[in-house]
């Protein structure tokens, strides 16, 4: 069964704002983009940094240091230095709060 850990009240997610949390010992970026809200892990492939701190537009995350571009809906690098996709979470509201399945606590 998958387990969702309530991590945030809906209304404290600022639009285009990416929010770190850590969740199961896990750095976690939860970002309210256009309507959505999404999740991955807070780590650029690249060098480690923490995206949660990177500006969003267009649909992505931009690294702060060396600006690579991360789908929010995939996690994928759609521009680089970083080349490697940054694994999303299931997201979902429950009764006015944010709850993620980490990806690896997702059964089919
Ligand atoms: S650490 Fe993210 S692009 Fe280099």
């Amino acid at each position: 069964m998958s387990v969702f850990h309530p991590v945030v009240e809906a209304e404290k997610l600022e639009e285009n704002k990416g929010q770190p949390f850590t969740i199961e010992g896990q750095r976690i970026v939860i970002v309210r983009h256009a309507g959505k809200i999404y999740a991955l892990d807070d780590r650029c492939p690249h060098a480690d940094a923490s995206i949660a701190l990177g500006p969003v537009e267009n649909g992505c995350i931009v690294c702060p240091w060396h600006y690579a571009e991360f789908s929010l809906e995939t996690g994928d690098a759609l521009s680089g230095p970083a080349t490697e996709t940054i694994p999303t979470h299931q997201v979902r509201e429950n009764e006015g709060m944010i709850e993620i399945c980490l990806a690896e606590e997702q059964s089919s």
